[in-house]
């Protein structure tokens, strides 16, 4: 595969996973019970919240390098790594959960910052800089939370 195509299919995939990683996040934020509700629901808002201003830059850098965005959630289901979760009501198992999804996105948001490097592609590499500083920035936070490491 031509490298450009193989850049626009993999910020696809990306997108698809925060697609999926987004409607989790609404999961968790709706199903949550417990001591730590109140904490937690507003953790996940925040999250889901900031997903959303993600998956639009992704989509809207996706179209400024040429390629289209996919916008269908049959086709997300088809290139994701993070599977949608069935209902979670604990707060440690929603906090893991994010901690592993975390650590999918940061996978291929590692591969595509080489990946733009390759091409010189500076802007959307500077994205994957920013994401990734981001996400091991939370990931340390969840994992403080859960009191591991
Ligand atoms: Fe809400």
């Amino acid at each position: 595969m031509e490298a450009k195509s193989k850049l626009i299919a993999k910020m696809n995939d990306l997108l698809a996973n925060y697609q999926i990683h987004y409607q989790n996040l609404r999961g968790l934020h709706w199903n949550i019970k417990g001591e730590q509700f109140f904490e937690l629901h507003v953790k996940y808002e925040e999250l889901y919240t900031r997903a959303q201003v993600i998956i639009d830059e992704l989509a809207e850098r996706i179209l400024s390098i040429g390629g289209a965005p996919v916008h269908q959630y049959a086709k997300y289901l088809e290139r994701t790594n993070i599977q949608e979760l069935s209902t979670i009501t604990n707060g440690a198992e929603g906090v893991a959960y994010i901690v592993d999804a975390q650590e999918t996105i940061l996978k291929l948001e590692r591969e595509l910052l080489l990946l733009t490097d390759e091409l010189a592609d500076e802007g959307s590499n500077a994205l994957m800089s920013d994401l990734i500083r981001e996400k091991e920035k939370t990931t340390w936070m969840f994992n403080a939370w859960l009191n591991k490491k």
